[in-house]
């Protein structure tokens, strides 16, 4: 049986001049964003991350880093050596409480000093953390990325200058106010020349508490109290009371709603309205990514919990966060000389030659922040773990014969 495809249309029977059959117009198939984040005619931009391997009997010398490397024996051992110098040397005791006192005012002189020199083109980001890329696409819908500790926009303006998603929002945010400036200055801000999407930036401290009046507040500013779907089933639940029900006198009335909230199993939600603040534009329980790129290791252990109850508070449920940030035994740790430690009561916690502190993570601290329960009596932790990698490159100085270890890690978290 002859068939005849679409693209061939059957012979007409009329005697008027032959329809001449016309090939539909083939389009090449749209490339994705994420696509385009790699070279047209080459390997993916940024590929050669993780492409090297340093198997059996390949000369370590042979190129200058090698990726995905094992630790050699002994080298816990000299870490080891090198935390003890750390610990008999510790920051003076009088200089401790100075930095950290105004960590900030040290991020701002550093990108004074710097401006936007550190802006780099981070193509990596397409690699490690695609969730992000996906925001971009044209099809992906409305987005919000939310960037924490920005810095000079390494990462927002990569991924806006790309973007193709007419409703992408990204809000990077940083408690230095001189980056918070940085951004702001920069060309791209808050627009790329293609039009598509917007950044939003503004200054915000990850680990800020919320404003005490912010507890009773009912407006939705930043530190609205009342996360996602919370806010409507809980305002609801309220007007439904008469207005002279709701105070101490009538306790029968209070007793019942409480019940009726803790049957909604609200109870979680209501107490973490007290506990967060976010930044400005940012509702409760709206963004779809968070990514936090080196930034959890400029706070200081005692900030994590806050830290952590502010991005829960942000996160969509089912919104993904994104952590990179130094391992344990990095060599910038391992590279520390005397006097940096910044007390010895918090092992790994340093300050740089500039006045920023900086934290070497072990993965189980990170995961341990992240599956923490919302509440102390609640059995819900926060987040899922769905990615806890710890990233190893053995960096070689060819000339000196040097070995060297960076040891970097990466988590995605999904919010539950
Ligand atoms: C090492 S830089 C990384 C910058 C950027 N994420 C990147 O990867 O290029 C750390 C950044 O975190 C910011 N930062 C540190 N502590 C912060 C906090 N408590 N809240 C908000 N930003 C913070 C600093 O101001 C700085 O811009």
């Amino acid at each position: 049986m002859s068939e005849i495809s679409a693209s061939q249309p059957e012979a007409s029977s009329s005697t008027s001049s032959p329809v001449i059959p016309t090939e539909p117009a083939v389009l090449p198939p749209k490339m994705r964003v994420a696509d385009k984040w790699v070279k047209p005619n080459g390997p993916p931009v940024g590929s050669t991350f993780g492409a090297r391997l340093l198997d059996g009997d390949r000369d370590v010398f042979e190129h200058n880093a090698w990726d995905h490397v094992t630790l050699p024996e002994d080298f816990k051992l000299k870490a080891a050596e090198i935390m003890e110098l750390h610990r008999s040397s510790p920051v003076a005791e009088n200089l401790r409480d100075g930095y950290n006192a105004k960590p900030a005012h040290y991020w701002d002189k550093f990108y004074t000093n710097h401006e936007d020199g550190f802006f780099k083109d981070r193509t990596w980001l397409r690699l490690e953390f695609p969730e992000l890329v996906a925001c971009s696409e044209s099809d992906a819908g409305p987005k919000i990325v939310l960037e924490v500790g920005c810095g000079a926009g390494n990462t927002v303006f990569p991924l806006l200058m790309r973007n193709e998603n007419p409703d992408l929002k990204i809000f990077a945010t940083d408690y230095s106010k001189k980056a918070v400036q940085v951004v702001k200055a920069n060309k791209m801000y808050p627009r790329a020349e293609h039009g598509l999407g917007e950044l939003n930036a503004s200054v915000w401290d990850i680990t800020s508490k919320p404003s005490p009046s912010s507890s009773s507040s009912s407006s939705s500013s930043s530190t609205d109290p009342i996360p996602n779907n919370t806010s409507t089933a809980t305002s609801m639940l309220e007007s439904q009371i008469p207005e002279h029900d709701t105070n101490d006198s009538n306790g029968g009335e209070v007793k019942i709603v409480e019940d009726t909230l803790n049957d909604l199993s609200l109870s979680e939600n209501t107490k973490l309205e007290k506990e967060y603040s976010l930044p400005e534009g940012i509702e409760p329980g709206s963004v779809d990514v968070i990514s936090v790129i080196f930034v959890l290791s400029a706070l200081h252990p005692k900030e994590w919990k806050q830290a952590i109850t502010n991005l829960y508070a942000a996160l969509r449920p089912g919104g993904l966060l994104l952590i990179r940030d130094y391992g344990r035994h990095d060599l910038a740790q391992l590279r520390i000389k005397k006097n940096r430690l910044l007390d010895p009561e918090t092992p790994n916690l340093y300050i740089r030659g500039d006045g920023t502190r900086v934290y070497f993570f072990e993965k189980e601290e990170l995961e341990g922040m992240l599956t923490n329960p919302v509440s102390e009596e609640g059995n819900k932790n926060m987040f899922e773990v769905v990615q806890l990698g710890e990233d190893r490159r053995l960096i070689v100085n060819r000339k000196e014969k040097k070995q060297m270890y960076r040891i970097w890690l990466q988590v995605k978290a999904k919010k539950l």
